[in-house]
């Protein structure tokens, strides 16, 4: 989609539909009063009678409005004001251009709303919007067969008025010298919170598509051939391991797990330079791109889901996109083992003790607690880029969704600040995540009698947590965290497809760690 600025008065704007915002159901804001007035009180007139919910992102859709040149008003509700924030805007920006898409736009203006609430400035507003527009326009239908099936969405662009944007920022001055120093600044600023938007829309529609694709398609192989393709296009560094390679350095505990398989497992290592020989921000991402649980076999429903386990290694990967796209000025490189966890002659067997290359040594006793043992090993890898900080990101456990639901994911670590910077990425991204607690205590559940530990815990509760101490083992070397997104990185049933998370949040915490963050 095509994102630009708009600068003439709203009732003048040349596009298929102009978008108003609405709070409290009935109250325009500026832009929206000067359409009102423009039209002779056409859209109050239709606000009063009560036909726009207050719900964010409902919308009402008025056509052939007097005074006013685009064809179609789209009123779009931004909720009450006291509680309008990121995931407000972001379901209401949605929702405008779903109401587009329906009705075969091709072109649609929105006024962005001047309110500043939840530390959501102007930049961030635009930016939000971009990456929520490039959301609700995300298809993935490659596997229709029928053309009708296939068709990309007709809505092609997506222009801001800027005149709201400008008030809202309080950066009048400079609009009234429009074609001074200072107005080229301006405009700088808001190109690069759109280019900001359309690489953060970017790497989150990678992340989505990369987990969509069955696992015929989307196996360790193909997650491998994808990674170098970006690192050719994007000029970052790629080292992809094989079976041997991982034999060499004594990855016992991601090749127990790959052995079952007849897809060759593969760990995938990319980097990304922008700040010389500053230390790296490490991102790992689990990758299993099917988890039938191995010898230790699940239950055979919902079992197509498990395509999703690879979430975690497409988010590292989509977070890396979007990181080159931006420029960011850091040093990011990306981790994920790749493997197929599946029964078989040669799977591993409940029991097996295998030594991983941290020299720890594990036994196995449910091979379907596999992304814990090929994270081990990853996390054992990433020591030798000696960096600042190393977050892994998994479809850990179950029970991660039973402790927190679906709306946040779970996030551990013993550093209070990064795991403090992450949440308000969270907070920021609309991407929320939850701390849950990683007392030393909970190590006594890894206990095994023959090994240095067991693969699962010897109790029922808080498997979560368990499996986050399992990992902590591994992460003593550096500042680390983990995100349990198994209850966050697909949707079930009707609408089942990836979200893209925690995509949005690894982003935000990246801008905010490389200082770009609300500043440009
Ligand atoms: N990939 C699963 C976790 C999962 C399950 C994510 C369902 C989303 C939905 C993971 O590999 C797994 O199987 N975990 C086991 C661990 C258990 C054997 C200790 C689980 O959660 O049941
Ligand atoms: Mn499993
Ligand atoms: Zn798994």
């Amino acid at each position: 989609m095509e994102f630009g600025i708009k600068e003439v008065t709203p009732a003048n704007i040349k596009t298929a539909c102009v978008i108003a915002c609405v709070f409290d159901s009935k109250s325009l804001d500026e832009v929206g009063k000067s359409l009102d007035a423009a039209s002779d009180g056409h859209l109050s007139a239709a606000l009063k009678g009560g036909a726009l919910n207050d719900r964010p992102g409902a919308t009402l859709m008025l056509f052939k409005a007097p005074g006013i040149v685009a064809e179609r008003v789209l009123l779009l509700s931004l909720g009450k004001l006291k509680e309008f924030g990121v995931r407000q805007w972001q379901d209401a920006v949605g929702s405008a251009v779903a109401a587009c898409k329906s009705a075969s736009l091709s072109s649609a203006t929105l006024c962005l709303p001047l309110a500043e609430a939840n530390g959501l400035d102007t930049h961030g507003k635009l930016r939000l919007a971009v990456e929520s527009a490039e959301a609700a326009i995300y298809s993935f239908n490659q596997f229709k067969s029928k053309q009708d099936d296939r068709k990309p969405p007709i809505l092609k662009r997506l222009d801001y008025y800027l005149d709201a944007v400008l008030k809202d920022s309080g950066r009048q001055v400079a609009v009234t010298s429009a074609r001074g120093a200072k107005g080229a600044r301006r405009k700088d600023t808001f190109a690069t919170a759109i280019e900001q938007g359309k690489a953060i829309g970017a790497g989150v529609a990678l992340t989505r598509t990369l987990a969509n694709l069955p696992s015929n398609v989307c196996t360790p192989t193909y997650l491998a051939q994808q990674a170098s393709k970006m690192a050719k296009e994007q000029k970052l560094d790629c080292e992809i391991l094989d079976k041997k390679d991982m034999e060499k350095l004594g990855m016992g505990s991601l090749l127990a797990v790959a052995r079952g398989s007849h897809q060759p497992p593969k760990m995938i290592v990319l980097s990304y330079k922008g700040a010389g020989k500053q230390k790296p921000v490490v991102l790992v991402g689990k990758g299993v791109t099917f988890d039938s649980g191995g010898i230790s076999l699940k239950p055979g429903n919902d079992m197509d889901e498990m395509k999703y386990d690879m979430s975690g290694a497409a988010s590292v990967l989509g977070a890396m996109l979007a990181t080159s796209l931006m420029r960011l000025p850091i040093n990011l490189t990306v981790v994920v083992p790749a493997t197929e966890n599946m029964p078989g002659g040669n799977a591993t067997r409940p029991g097996d003790i295998v030594s991983s290359m941290s020299g720890q040594t594990i036994e196995i006793l449910n091979t379907d607690a596999e992304g814990r043992l090929i994270l081990c090993d990853a996390l054992t890898y990433a020591e030798r880029f000696k960096p600042t900080v190393v977050i892994d990101v998994a479809t850990l456990t179950g029970a991660c969704l039973v402790a927190l639901g679906q709306l946040p994911a779970g996030l551990f670590g013993t550093h209070d600040g990064l795991c403090e910077n992450l949440l308000a990425a969270g907070e920021a991204s609309g991407d929320r995540a939850w701390r849950l607690p990683l007392w030393p205590e909970y190590q006594e559940q890894l206990k095994s009698n023959f090994a240095d530990m067991a693969n699962i815990s010897s109790g029922r509760w808080g498997g979560a947590i368990t499996a986050a101490a399992f990992l902590a083992r591994f992460t003593e070397k550096y500042n680390w965290a983990h995100l349990d997104i198994a209850g966050v990185a697909w949707k079930s049933g009707e609408q089942k497809g990836a979200t893209g998370r925690p995509a949005p949040l690894l982003i935000y915490y990246l801008l905010t760690y490389s200082g770009l963050a609300n500043k440009v």
